[in-house]
């Protein structure tokens, strides 16, 4: 199937779209600064896809240094993927998946070593999409939602 979405940095003229794609798609929301920071510190990782010249998805992530899995050894960056949200009508096209490997890019570029982020464990569409990029479940963070959902821990080397 063609593609219909190109993939392209985040600029500031952005924000609104972004903050209303994930108002609509998750219950995480963040203040306008937040997405701002992470923009302005991690630009190559923070990526909106388009279709017909409107955003329909982003994704946003963190360069963190922490100790290493995977028998990696020492500290190392990572990856976080802090959110990632495609609206209802965009779905199923491939656009995350795009985002995700664009993400990674960007992450390579910054040095990480691996990436990692945390999903909600009955969130289906989104752990298999992690493991159809070949993520592995590291751990189970036991409340770790303000409703007290669990969350997995997601983690793939780069
Ligand atoms: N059911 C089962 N598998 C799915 C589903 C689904 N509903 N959606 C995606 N997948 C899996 C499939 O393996 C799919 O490949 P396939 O279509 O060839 O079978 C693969 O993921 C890639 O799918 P994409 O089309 O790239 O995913 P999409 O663009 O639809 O976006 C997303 C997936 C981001 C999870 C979307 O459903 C969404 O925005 N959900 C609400 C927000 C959300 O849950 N975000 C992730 C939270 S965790 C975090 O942010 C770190
Ligand atoms: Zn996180």
């Amino acid at each position: 199937m063609q593609q219909t979405f190109k993939l392209r940095k985040f600029t500031p003229d952005d924000l609104q779209s972004v903050m209303q794609i994930n108002r609509v798609c998750l219950p995480e929301n963040y203040m306008d600064f937040f997405f701002m920071d992470l923009h302005q510190r991690f630009p190559e990782t923070f990526i909106v896809a388009e279709e017909n010249g409107k955003i329909v998805g982003y994704i946003m992530c963190r360069i963190e240094v922490g100790l290493a899995s995977f028998g990696l050894g020492g500290l190392v960056r990572k990856g976080h993927v802090v959110s990632i949200a495609v609206l209802p009508q965009g779905r199923r096209k491939g656009v995350a998946q795009a985002l995700m490997t664009a993400a990674m890019e960007g992450m390579n570029y910054y040095k990480a070593k691996l990436c990692y982020l945390e999903v909600r464990v009955t969130n289906d569409p989104g752990v298999s999409l992690y493991k159809k990029l070949e993520f592995e479940v590291s751990r189970t963070l036991n409340g770790y939602y303000s409703d007290g959902e669990d969350a997995y821990v997601m983690t793939k080397k780069l």
